[in-house]
């Protein structure tokens, strides 16, 4: 599996992504994530739909809504299925509940390494999540003010701006995409590089404004050379994420590529090439539809029925109705 790796990380730290990545990449899929993308020569036809697209609602006054009720969406569950608000399941607290959501139906090469390396300079076992106890007067402010200080592992070093997220503190739709790259690494914000652009015309096209929605990312800061995170990363950054969530409450969650979905809706789920577009309980309790990354979509230049970018554009229309469904 030829996967370019071009950080200055420890060799530890090189061998837990390097067996994460292939734990994460299902087959036929190599190379998605690789640091380098090449940009078709043409753009694509998101633009006419963007521009064809119904100017959309404006963006109501949300009230803060309490955790939600009722049952988890079905792993099964078909796009454009009627909405089931689902349980706010707590997050995993720690590494050994994570673990237990994983080992569930995990691959036991997944469950061998499930417990991370601790990063280079950690105490062995500093790396697991901790318990994510009630934060009295918890803001979104307040999480990227830490995370702007964060130095739990060694991506601190070689980031320059960290990018916590950005959006409508309380949107009903959250993306969750891997990690910065090199312009949201100098920008401070989420998608807002080549990927970021195709995610746009993607979001104008369905009738999204991005004001209305939120986007972040697994990582909070750039892995260099944009390799893949490592678990212990991951581990040790998404609490940030949880803390983010728990606040947002959103109603639905877009996971934007394998390593997304692989950590919020489970290490045991299928590549993206199988289950994008359809609807899972994610590891927060809220309904995760699972979607191609941009990142992949512009490396992509067919537009045919069946193309990677020609089953996006089903997907966003099913979160979409979907969205609009939440009233
Ligand atoms: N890719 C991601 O996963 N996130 C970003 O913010 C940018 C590119």
């Amino acid at each position: 599996m030829a996967k370019s790796r071009k950080s200055g990380d420890s060799e530890e730290q090189q061998a837990t992504a390097v067996d994460l990545i292939a734990l994460l990449t299902p087959p036929g899929c190599d190379g998605l994530y690789e640091g380098e993308v090449v940009m078709p020569d043409a753009d694509f036809d998101f633009d006419q739909l963007a521009a064809a697209a119904p100017e959309p609602e404006p963006a109501e006054a949300k009230k803060p809504v309490g955790p939600a009720t009722g049952k988890p969406v079905s792993p099964t569950a078909k796009p454009g299925q009627p909405t089931t608000p689902a349980k706010m399941r707590p997050p995993p607290t720690s590494a050994e509940e994570y673990e237990t959501l994983a080992r569930a139906s995990a691959p036991s090469s997944f469950r061998a390494s499930a417990t991370p390396a601790a990063p280079s300079g950690e105490k062995p076992g500093s790396a697991r999540l901790q318990p994510l106890a009630e934060i009295p007067g918890d803001t979104l402010d307040k999480v990227a003010a830490e995370i702007a200080e964060c130095t739990r592992c060694d991506l601190c070093k070689t980031r320059n701006k960290t990018v916590p997220g950005v959006g409508n503190p309380k949107a009903r739709l959250v993306f969750i995409g891997e990690a910065p790259g090199a312009d949201e690494d100098a920008s401070g914000v989420p998608f807002v590089g080549r990927a970021g652009q195709h995610l746009d015309k993607i979001l104008a096209a369905a009738g999204f404004k991005r004001e209305e929605i939120y986007i972040c990312n697994i990582l909070k800061c750039r892995p260099p050379g944009n390799r893949n995170p490592t678990l212990s990363e991951m581990l040790v950054c998404t609490p940030f994420l949880q803390r983010q969530l728990r606040l947002i409450e959103p109603k639905l969650i877009g996971c934007l590529g394998n390593v997304a979905i692989k950590f919020v809706i489970g290490p045991d789920s299928p590549g993206i090439t199988r289950i994008h577009g359809q609807w899972f309980t994610s590891i927060f309790g809220v309904p995760a539809m699972a979607m191609y990354h941009p990142s992949y979509l512009i490396r992509d230049t067919s537009r045919e029925k069946g193309s990677p970018n020609w089953q996006m554009w089903q997907d966003i229309q099913a979160l979409k109705k979907r969205y609009d469904e939440l009233g």
